[in-house]
């Protein structure tokens, strides 16, 4: 019905108009040939009515909607793919009518933008804390240990090489969180590469759990897979990204695996792709954490991460990577049970 209202609006004061102008055409008729001639009123308001609207919709054309025309394509200067280039057309759309709805529309994505500009602001602010308060740490150990150095425990061989090795560590610490980071802004700005090439999947998770075996061991974790994947399973992934992705995620399975857990690593075949998917009977991670887990620097329990030597950024870079790679990666948890992350790969031939 809204589209009706300007051509009504013409017809209304078309109408106005030729009343207007009959009365006066039977006014000056009458007055001359004193009486009043029907006819000649009909006929003064059919022309009338006729003239006055062509010159209302003359106007209306020249003035309000050229202007309305032009305000559209400023719009849609902003706005460019939602906004059709139409010309005004009096059967067809009421411009006044569209044009505030336009309004209304540019408006509320302005406010959505402003809003998101807000979040991410915010978002660069903790980020830039986060940063700054996990390198404080080393930081301040590495001028604790240098300091006391300095003040003669160099000369004391009961804390001197102890020192050092602490002071060190926590350097080979600084190191870490910025590769993780540099690795992180790589992966976001879409500057790192991958390097795909096809290997056998199923060699480099054995390969792996061998080599944190040692690790699992001092929390008396069993590391398992499912089946024995006596056959190479090929996939096509950049091998060095997909081994920092598995190492993360077994690594985390044992540092918030509990004593004598396990942790299995499965393989499930489809046509074109394979679900890798790790799995652990540990402590879990409750529902409410789940959405932020693969934001940067999101802990669940940040105690006991840092307790494990952990930063957060770990899954941050596995999902970057995943996503990198086209694939996808899904976790499940329940508190006291067991966490399950599975991600997808593409199978080669
Ligand atoms: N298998 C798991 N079981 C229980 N909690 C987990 C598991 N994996 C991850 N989490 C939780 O998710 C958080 C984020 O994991 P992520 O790997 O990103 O960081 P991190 O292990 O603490 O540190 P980093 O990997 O950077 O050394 C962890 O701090 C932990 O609270
Ligand atoms: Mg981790």
């Amino acid at each position: 019905m809204t589209t009706l209202k300007t051509p009504i609006l013409m017809l209304i004061l078309s109408a106005v108009s030729a009343v207007l102008q009959t009365l006066i055409v039977s006014f000056i008729a009458y007055k001359i040939t004193g009486n009043f001639d029907l006819a000649v009123c009909l006929l003064s308001f059919f022309i009338s009515f006729i003239v006055s609207f062509f010159i209302i919709y003359y106007l209306f054309n020249q003035v309000v909607f050229r202007k309305i025309d032009k305000l559209y394509l400023l719009i849609k200067e902003q706005q460019p793919k939602e906004i059709p280039n139409t010309e005004f057309q009096l059967d067809e759309v009421d411009s006044i009518d569209r044009l505030e709805e336009e309004i209304k529309k540019l408006t509320q994505e302005r406010n959505k933008e402003a809003d998101q500009n807000r979040n991410l602001d915010s978002y660069r602010k903790e980020f830039l804390g986060n940063v700054s308060h996990e390198l404080k740490t080393p930081i301040f150990n590495i001028q604790g240990y240098v300091s006391t150095l300095i003040d003669g425990g160099i000369n004391d061989p009961a804390i001197n090489i102890e020192y050092l090795k602490r002071a060190d560590k926590s350097v080979d610490r600084m190191i870490q969180i910025i590769d993780d980071l540099e690795t992180i802004s790589q992966l976001e700005v879409g500057t790192l590469e991958l390097e795909l090439e096809t290997y056998d999947i199923a060699q480099q998770i054995k390969d792996i759990l061998e080599a944190l075996e040692f690790q699992a061991n001092k929390k008396s974790i069993k590391l398992q897979l499912a089946k024995k994947y006596d056959k190479s399973i090929l996939v096509k992934a950049d091998k060095f990204r997909i081994r920092q992705v598995l190492v993360n995620l077994i690594t985390n399975s044992i540092k918030y695996g509990r004593e004598t857990g396990r942790t299995t690593v499965a393989l499930n075949l489809f046509n074109e792709q394979v679900i890798i998917e790790i799995k652990d009977n540990g402590i879990g991670i409750a529902a409410k954490h789940l959405p932020r887990l693969f934001e940067r620097f999101y802990r669940v329990d940040k105690g006991r991460s840092r307790e494990q030597g952990g930063t957060g950024l770990g899954l941050a870079i596995v999902k970057h990577i995943i996503e990198a790679h086209g694939e996808t990666i899904d976790v499940e948890s329940s508190i006291n049970k067991g966490t399950t992350i599975a991600f997808t790969l593409k199978r080669s031939t």
